[in-house]
């Protein structure tokens, strides 16, 4: 409840304006003043409506100082979808997932995207793999990091051994979510933090951290900070290694919130996914490479025995035997349809291809940022179509100017880049990012490299100005 609460006073519980200064806590939209000649309060429910024409301006209107989605190239998450598809999902708002029963067409939809997802990743094809969306990567992560947690506890009694002490290895560069998983979960997170050069989680370093409280190990396909892709298959193999000296059997989930969309598709020969018998889970976010509107995210396992019983409930107050492993109960169904429309629309050599467009306009962006002199580029964007770059050191020790300054310059003409710190152990280097997406054409990628060229023309044109230390870290 924000502080201007209350402001508004008996007058405009009424729906009308007492005479005198504004109150803060009124959105008073004068152009609409045809309709609506009254303040209308902010943050408590008005005494009374208005006609849909107006509510919708009022709010069209305010939405307009949104960012513009096509320039923001801090998110992961798609900006653009076919008219088709979004016919199908106006159509479709109506849809709640969890009503399996009485929407039996929308859950078919779902089965077959795990179907194809678990295909797609290599899942035994004798094995029964299953899987369910989700609201996206985050709850797709719980899920897995819950089917680890109780997977790990079923061993330790068995054997005898305490419960209560779990830990899960990552990289100190995992997504927010996983911090999220280990203090909702309570589980100690085991970092390998970053050194050097290295940026992302290393074999030898997971293998070291691993002891018998370990639940698993999360490797990226496709880390949010970088792009880069997590050796899976090196870490595979260090933990195989584990198993036949310490008799220590750990499993890894991949977080593929992006690289499990791109790698089937651009990287066919990299080993990541359910081909290495230790991969037990695998998530993705539909809404990011899987070229889905927010909201919808996916996770699979290889087979029923790496999903415990305990964690799938049956409901059956909705008609019908139901299954249900999930956070969330109501949730959208238009976002899985969606991604069938997609699947459909785009088959593989679809995907392969916007893939490969991205990553051709990553490619060639990320070569022209590096020809410009200041900065170095930490990434190229040959992973996933995501690269970063730092300041290069002998440009930084003269410059007037900081990274965060060029993200605020640049946001001066609708460009969000977002500038922010590399993680844990290496803090000090500060990089700036660009994911390309479906919509971010080879033409937008030249006119930001006009307003990049001309944002350090700028500065150096500033004697005056200094550099700024820190700034707004809207990377996801
Ligand atoms: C590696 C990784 N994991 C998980 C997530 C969370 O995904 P979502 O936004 O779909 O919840 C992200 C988001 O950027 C991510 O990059």
């Amino acid at each position: 409840m924000s502080r201007e609460d209350g402001d508004g006073g008996a007058a405009d519980r009424k729906g009308t304006r007492a005479p005198g200064p504004m109150a803060a806590s009124e959105l008073v939209p004068t152009y609409a003043a045809r309709e609506l000649a009254h303040g209308v309060p902010r943050d408590r429910l008005a005494d009374a409506g208005m006609p849909p024409r107006v509510a919708y301006q009022v709010i069209h209107d305010e939405l307009r100082l949104d960012g513009f989605s096509l320039l923001n190239l801090a998110t992961f998450v798609s900006t653009w979808m076919e008219p088709e598809a979004r016919d199908l999902i106006s159509e479709t708002l109506d849809k709640n997932m969890i009503d399996r029963d009485e929407y039996p067409q929308t859950a078919e939809l779902e089965r077959r995207c795990v179907n194809i997802l678990a295909r797609l990743w290599n899942a035994p094809v004798e094995g029964e793999a299953v899987g369910t969306s989700t609201v996206g990567s985050s709850e797709a992560c719980m899920l897995a990091g819950m089917a680890l947690k109780w997977r790990w506890r079923e061993r330790q009694r068995a054997a005898g051994r305490p419960t209560d002490r779990p830990n899960l290895v990552m990289g100190a560069n995992t997504q927010i979510c996983w911090h999220k998983f280990c203090r909702y979960w309570d589980v100690e997170p085991r970092e390998v933090t970053a050194e050097g050069d290295r940026f992302t989680l290393a074999a030898p370093e997971a293998a070291a951290l691993v002891d018998e409280n370990t639940i698993g190990v999360v490797v990226i396909m496709g880390s949010t900070m970088d792009g880069r892709y997590e050796p899976v298959a090196e870490v595979a193999e260090a933990l195989d290694r584990v198993e036949r000296e310490e008799g220590l059997d750990v499993p890894i989930h991949v977080d593929g919130a992006s690289g499990a969309f791109v790698a089937p598709f651009l990287q066919p020969e990299i080993v990541w996914d359910f081909r290495l018998p230790r991969v037990q889970s695998i998530n993705t976010s539909g809404h990011k490479y899987g070229l889905v509107y927010p909201g919808v995210g996916w996770v699979v396992f290889r087979d029923r025995a790496a999903l415990p019983e305990e964690l799938v409930f049956h409901v059956s107050y909705l008609g019908g035997d139901m299954t249900d492993f999930s956070i969330n109960f109501s949730r959208p169904g238009h976002p899985v349809i969606a991604q069938y429309y997609n699947f459909l629309r785009l088959g593989f050599e679809g995907y392969r291809s916007v893939q490969q467009t991205c990553q051709d306009v990553a490619l060639y962006l990320s070569g022209e940022i590096a020809r410009l002199g200041p900065f170095e580029l930490i990434t190229r964007g040959d992973d996933i179509p995501v690269f970063c770059w730092k300041m290069s050191d002998d440009y930084a020790d003269r410059a007037n100017f900081s990274l965060y300054d060029l993200a605020a310059k640049l946001r001066e003409r609708g460009w969000l880049v977002p500038a922010y710190p590399m993680p844990k152990n290496r803090q000090d280097l500060v990089v700036q990012r660009v994911v390309v997406k479906e919509d971010f054409s080879r033409e937008l990628a030249e006119r930001l490299l006009d307003d990049l060229k001309a944002a350090v023309a700028w500065f150096e044109s500033q004697p005056g100005h200094r550099a700024t230390k820190s700034g707004s870290h809207f990377h996801h």
